[in-house]
Order: structure tokens, then sequence, then C-alpha cells
């Protein structure tokens, strides 16, 4: 018997981001973040499992390469461990209740098959969706009762930012007090059609993979930086509060600008890192600039906000009226960046090494 199951996930792009974790194991984070998750027409995790007591072992294949030592992967391990374990007392529940012949999913191997649409190397949240996917999968494979709150706290072990890819729309991840995680997860602030004309528009700079990864680069942050403890204690509690005030009232203004100062802080805090971690470049800096003007040549109000993640690359969020102004400004700003050979993902991505 072989039993199967596909879902897909979208990617998520925080705009009070997510930096330093006060446990690592369990990854729980020092400070609460909040994201927009992206549509998945362009950008997604798709993820098939297989389940079957002819299985050997449990094998993984990530863009159709195969993973090894998947025993020394911890996170894979802590998603796999949790699941099961919900389909163990899932099953167990049944049998009391006089159901006969219920597969032991939760004791078979399983052969995994993740892919993604978009470049992994290109650092666009590929593991936020890629685990968001896998437990998704899992759950539905399992046919597990579980709320998606509740699978977010164990999509959270595989990877921080991928509790937030459980929800679309508008998703904070609530930091939580509790030492075992427990109140460590994702909600949904927002649906994805309360905003209808916000839209993302995402500039690969750069393809190459990042040199400090984002588990890595955080720690040395809550080891060394000192901003970051003014970060975590004064200024994020009240940037997620009023963040959401904005996002409730649609005021792209006050949206706009939470997103570009969160993204300067966090990047500052990467500074102040020892040593300093640099993840933007000057072509990062030259669209930061760019924003500003543009910003500023308006009526007051503002036309669009920058944030940029553990590498150079750059997602704009912006009304849609103003997302084909946005690409022309940026295609002539950067004429020599401008690769004609990749195609626009759509409207919402463009392009640039
Ligand atoms: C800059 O979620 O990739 O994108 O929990 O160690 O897997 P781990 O880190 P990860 O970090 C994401 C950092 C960020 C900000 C954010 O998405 O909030």
């Amino acid at each position: 018997d072989v039993y199967e199951k596909t879902t897909t996930a979208p990617v998520n792009i925080a705009v009070i981001k997510y930096w330093g974790k006060r446990d690592t194991s369990l990854i729980l984070p020092t400070n609460s973040s909040l994201s927009v998750t992206l549509s998945q027409d362009q950008l997604r995790s798709k993820t098939t499992i297989r389940a079957s007591k002819d299985f050997k072992t449990t094998r993984l294949w990530l863009n159709g390469v195969e993973e090894v030592n998947l025993e020394n992967n911890k996170r894979l391990q802590a998603c796999l461990r949790s699941t099961r374990l919900l389909r163990k007392e899932y099953e167990n529940s049944l049998s009391s209740a006089g159901h006969l012949n219920i597969p032991p999913l939760s004791e078979w191997n399983l052969h995994i098959c993740s892919e993604n649409n978009f470049p992994t190397a290109a650092g666009l949240a590929s593991s936020a969706s890629g685990f968001a996917c896998l437990v998704y999968t899992l759950a539905k494979l399992f046919e597990l009762p579980t709320s998606i709150t509740d699978l977010s706290r164990i999509a959270r072990q595989g990877s921080g930012s991928s509790c937030r890819s459980m929800f679309g729309g508008f998703v904070a991840w609530e930091m939580g007090n509790n030492a075992d995680g427990s109140d460590s997860q994702a909600v949904q602030v927002a649906s994805e059609t309360h905003w209808p004309e916000l839209e993302a528009l995402i500039c690969v700079v750069s393809d190459l993979k990042k040199a400090t990864s984002s588990t890595e680069g955080m720690q040395h942050t809550v080891n060394t930086s000192e901003l970051l403890q003014y970060r975590i204690s004064k200024v994020v509690p009240k940037r997620m509060h009023d963040i959401e005030a904005a996002i409730h009232a649609r005021d792209f203004k006050k949206f706009a600008e939470i997103t570009m100062r969160d993204s300067n802080q966090f990047h500052a805090v990467c500074m102040d890192t020892f040593p300093p971690i640099f993840y933007m470049n000057d072509v990062s800096r030259a669209i930061i600039r760019l924003i500003t003007e543009y910003n500023n040549s308006g009526d007051g109000t503002y036309k669009a906000a920058y944030t940029f993640d553990a590498g150079p690359n750059a997602v704009i969020y912006a009304p849609k009226k103003n997302i084909k102004e946005i690409i022309n400004l940026l295609a002539h700003y950067f004429p020599s960046t401008l690769d004609s050979n990749k195609e626009y993902f759509n409207d919402h991505a463009c392009l640039f090494s």
C-alpha cells in the first residue's frame, strides 16, 4: 500500500523582521515578527510525500537532488517527530473508537520530494515556504485534525520564518514567553483579501548564495550586538502594534514607513554585530535612495516601501497602481543590471543581476 499527498506553500516577506533566537533548538525568537504572504502564482514550494510499509528508509529529494544523512538533519527530524506523534495519537483515538484497519502511517518510512519554482540560491525565503510545505503535506497525508496555528509551532522548528507561511495574508509570529515554545506561533492578522491593492515586487539584485546564513548571522548578533537589546525591548513591541493598526486601516503611508524603518534597523543591527555582517550591496543602497526620492516626489503620500532580508535583494511593497511606474524606474536607473535573458516573473517580480 502506498499513500501519497501533494501540497504547495507560499513565500512570506517580513515587514517586522525576525532576527535572534532565545532558544536555538526549539527555534524561539527574541522578538515577534510580522510578514506578508505572497501569492503562489509566482513563488511557491511544492512537496509530495509518499508513505509505504515497503520503504526501507525515509528519503528526501530537494529540487531533484537527494539529501543524505537525514538522521543528522535536526530540523527535519523535529518536524517528522512532531507530526508522527500527532498521527500516532490520531490512530490510537480511531482504534479505541472501534475503527478497524487504520494504516499505521506513523510508523512507516516516507519518500519526500520537494521543489521550488524559483532559484533557491537567490535567498528568496526558500526555507520558509519549504518547511511550511513539508509540515502541511505531512498533516494532510496523516489526516491530522490539527489547527493551522498548532501546525505553525511545528513548522517553526524547521525554520523560524516558515511558521508565518502557514497562513495567507498578513501574519504575525507571536514570540511567546514559555520555555517549551507552546505559545510561540503564527496567527493571521488579516486575510489575503483584506488589502488587494497592495502588491510586492521582487528585485533579484544577486542570485549568489549569501555569505552568512540567517541562522548563523542572527546568533552572532544575539551574542555581540548591544543595539539588538534596544531593538527587541524598546522598538519591536510598539512597531508590531502600530503596523497591525496600519494594516487594518489600509494606511499605506504608515505601513510603508514602519516597513522601511524596520528593514533599516535590522541591517543596522547586522552592522552592530561584531565582526559586522553586511547583507546589502551598492545596488541595494541605490534602490533605497531611488525609493526615497520617489516617495519625496509626490504629494506627501508614500508610493512604495522597500525591505531587505539577509541578502542584497529588494522587495518593494506598493499599491498596484504604482507598480508599472516602479518597474520603469528600476529599468531606467539600472539598465545594465536588467537581465533581458531572464523573463519577468510577471508584474510582481523582476530580476536584476
Ligand atoms: C532576515 O527563518 O531563515 O528573513 O529560523 O534559523 O531558519 P532560521 O532563520 P530564518 O530567518 C529569517 C530572517 C529574515 C527575517 C524574517 O524573515 O523575519
